[in-house]
C-alpha cells in the first residue's frame, strides 16, 4: 500500500485523509501540532473502515518520524489570519510552520512528492521548493482544481447541466485576480462564452474569483475544506496511478508563460513523475492581459516572503 502523510490535522488536513481513505488509495498518517487530536480523528476515521470495507491504515501522531518512507506528503498545517494581524505577520507565521514540514518530512521521506494547500497558496509553494531544493516535478500547490471546481458548480447551478458535461479552467494565482477562462471553458464542448449570456457569464467570472471568501463569509470560523481536500486527492491519486491528468496546479516557472522563478496557476500534466509537463494556452490580448495582472500580484507576495525570511 502506498502512504500519504498529512501535517495538519484540521478541516482540510483531516478531510483530505478522510477522503484517501474512504477511496482506499493510501494509508494514511495525519501529523499534527495539538497533542491527541489527530490521533483521535485517526482512531475515529479507522474505526469507520470496517464499515465500508477498507483496508487502510490511519494513523495520528505528533511525531514526524511517523511519516518515513511517505510516497507523498500533503502540507495543510498553518493558522488563518486573525483580528491585528497584518498580511505579513500571516505570511511570516505560516512560512514558519510550512518551511518546518517541508524540512522535517523530508528527512524521513526524501522520495516524496509535495502538495501545498497552506495559503497563500502559491507563495508556500514556492517556499517548500526552496526549503527541500526539490526539482519543480516535486513540489505542486493546489488552487486551479478547486477553483475551477468553484467555476464548473456556479455553472452547473445556473444552467442546470450535470457538472459532467462542465469543463473550466481558472489558472494564475490563487487570490482574487485568479484567470477563469471563458473561452477555453466549455459546455459539451461549446465554449462557455458562446453558451452563457454575458452578463451571466461575469457573474460566475466574479463569484469564482471571490468563492473562497463567500465560505468564510459563511462558516465564520473557518475556512472551505471539503472541496480543497478533495482537490488534493485528486492530485494524489493521478500521482499515485500514473494517470497523465491534465490539471490546473500551482508551477514552478521556468520560462513558460513568460514567468520565471515563481509559482503560478497552470495547466499541468500530473503522472508517476509528479509534474510531468506544463501546458501553455495561446491566449488573446485580454486574456493574456489578466494573466499578467495576476503574476503580478502573486510576484508581489512572493518578494514579501524573501524580505521576510531567509530562503
Ligand atoms: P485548520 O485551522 O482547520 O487546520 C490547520 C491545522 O494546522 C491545525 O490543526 C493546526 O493545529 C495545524 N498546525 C499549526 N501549526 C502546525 C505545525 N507547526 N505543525 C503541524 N500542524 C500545525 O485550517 P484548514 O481549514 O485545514 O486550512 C489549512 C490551510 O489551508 C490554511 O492556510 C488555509 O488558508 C489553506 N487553504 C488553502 C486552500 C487552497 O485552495 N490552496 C483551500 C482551503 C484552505
Ligand atoms: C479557499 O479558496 C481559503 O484558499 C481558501 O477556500
Amino acid at each position: 500500500m502506498k502512504k500519504v502523510s498529512i501535517i495538519g490535522a484540521g478541516n482540510t488536513g483531516a478531510t483530505a485523509a478522510h477522503w484517501l481513505a474512504e477511496r482506499e488509495l493510501a494509508d494514511v498518517v495525519l501529523v499534527d501540532v495539538v497533542e491527541g487530536m489527530p490521533q483521535g480523528k485517526s482512531l475515529d476515521m479507522a474505526q469507520a473502515m470496517p464499515i465500508i470495507g477498507k483496508d487502510v491504515k490511519i494513523l495520528g501522531t505528533n511525531n514526524y518520524a511517523d511519516t518515513k518512507d511517505s510516497d507523498i506528503i500533503i502540507i495543510t498545517a498553518g493558522v488563518a489570519r486573525k483580528p491585528g494581524m497584518s498580511r505579513d505577520d500571516l505570511l511570516k507565521i505560516n512560512a514558519e510552520i510550512v518551511g518546518t514540514a517541508a524540512t522535517e518530512t523530508l528527512k524521513y521521506s526524501p522520495n516524496a512528492f509535495y502538495i501545498v494547500l497552506t495559503n497563500p497558496l502559491d507563495t508556500m509553494a514556492y517556499l517548500t521548493m526552496k526549503k527541500t531544493g526539490l526539482p519543480r516535478e516535486r513540489v505542486i500547490g493546489q488552487a486551479g482544481i478547486l477553483d475551477s471546481a468553484r467555476m464548473r458548480a456556479f455553472v452547473a447551478m445556473e444552467t442546470g447541466v450535470s457538472v459532467e458535461n462542465i469543463q473550466c479552467y481558472v489558472l494564475g494565482g490563487h487570490g482574487d485576480e485568479m484567470v477563469p477562462l471563458t473561452r477555453h471553458s466549455n459546455i459539451a464542448g461549446i465554449p462557455l462564452n458562446e453558451y452563457l449570456a454575458a452578463d451571466k457569464l461575469e457573474a460566475i467570472v466574479n463569484r469564482t474569483r471571490k468563492g473562497g471568501g463567500e465560505i468564510v463569509n459563511l462558516l465564520k470560523t473557518g475556512s472551505a475544506f471539503y472541496a480543497p481536500s478533495l482537490a488534493c486527492v485528486q492530485m494524489a491519486e493521478a500521482i499515485l496511478k500514473d494517470k497523465k491528468l491534465i490539471v490546473p496546479c500551482a508551477a514552478y516557472m521556468n520560462g513558460e508563460y513568460g514567468l520565471n522563478d515563481m509559482y503560478f496557476g497552470v495547466p499541468v500534466v500530473l503522472g508517476a513523475g509528479g509534474i510531468e509537463k506544463i501546458i501553455e494556452y495561446k491566449f488573446n490580448d485580454a486574456e493574456k492581459a489578466n494573466f499578467e495582472k495576476s503574476a503580478a500580484s502573486v510576484k508581489e507576495t512572493h518578494e514579501a516572503l524573501k524580505s521576510l525570511v531567509t530562503l
